[in-house]
């Protein structure tokens, strides 16, 4: 397992490095690359863990949107990758394979954002780790399409994905976002999420150690931003 999430790690970056190269030139591509070597070397990134109960209110289906919503299939992968790069359609294959659930929003049959769910988390899939009891899920990767943005795309999407979580039986949804992430941190505070704590990931030499440090001003803690 290891040596295939390794084998498409290695993929992805060969294929950002060639695309960076072809439409940025050599010095961005080299750039990204050090980047990336970087990170692998060193880093350290804080986010807040939101949870929002899935009974009441938001586990309701948005009726008065434009948009259409179905999960996500193996069909739709090369609409994954116009939407987003070759590179993460591989990683979208993967999540399908693992039996990850995405949810596509379509505006005017165009495919205009995107979400995920799982009931566990691996590191090795998600690139990330959070605690999950029974009963929970974990949100990730919600993307809208740029020229999309700011129309309540990914919040009626969010909306839908957590109806569709709660009629599986799931009852609290998680879900991680970097701390500097201004509209992501809007978009899930007006979806009513709120803080549980604050999360450090810190990676060096390509080992990675995860850190919560619990929010001390209780469930309101979402008004207190701490250092
Ligand atoms: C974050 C993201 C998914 C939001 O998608 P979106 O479809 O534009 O979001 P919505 O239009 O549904 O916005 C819902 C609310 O989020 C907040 N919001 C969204 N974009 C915002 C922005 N650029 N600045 C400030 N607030 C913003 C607002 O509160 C907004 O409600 P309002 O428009 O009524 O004020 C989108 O910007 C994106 O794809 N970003 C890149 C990927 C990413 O960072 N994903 C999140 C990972 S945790």
């Amino acid at each position: 397992m290891r040596v295939r999430h390794l084998g498409a790690r290695a993929r992805e970056i060969r294929w950002r490095f060639t695309h960076t190269r072809r439409t940025r030139g050599l010095g961005a591509a080299l750039g990204r690359l050090l980047a990336v070597a970087r990170r692998w070397a060193f880093f350290r990134g804080d986010c807040f863990l939101y949870a929002l109960p899935l009974a009441g209110r938001v586990a309701t289906p948005p009726t008065d949107s434009p948009l259409t919503f179905r999960e996500v299939t193996p069909a739709d992968l090369p609409l994954l990758e116009k939407m987003r790069s070759p590179a993460d359609a591989l990683w979208y294959g993967l999540l399908l394979k693992r039996g990850r659930t995405g949810v596509l929003a379509f505006h005017a049959d165009r495919p205009v954002a995107h979400g995920w769910f799982t009931a566990e988390v691996d590191l090795e899939i998600e690139r990330t780790y959070v605690p999950l009891a029974p009963g929970e899920i974990f949100l990730f990767d919600l993307f809208t399409s740029p020229p999309y943005r700011r129309r309540g795309f990914q919040r009626a999407l969010v909306r839908w994905m957590l109806a569709l979580a709660g009629e599986r039986g799931f009852r609290r949804a998680l879900s991680l976002v970097a701390v500097d992430n201004e509209p992501s941190v809007r978009l899930h505070e007006s979806l009513g999420f709120e803080v549980v704590c604050r999360f450090t990931k810190a990676r060096v030499l390509g080992l990675t150690r995860f850190y919560f440090h619990p929010n001390p001003f209780g469930p309101r803690g979402s008004l207190i931003r701490w250092m």
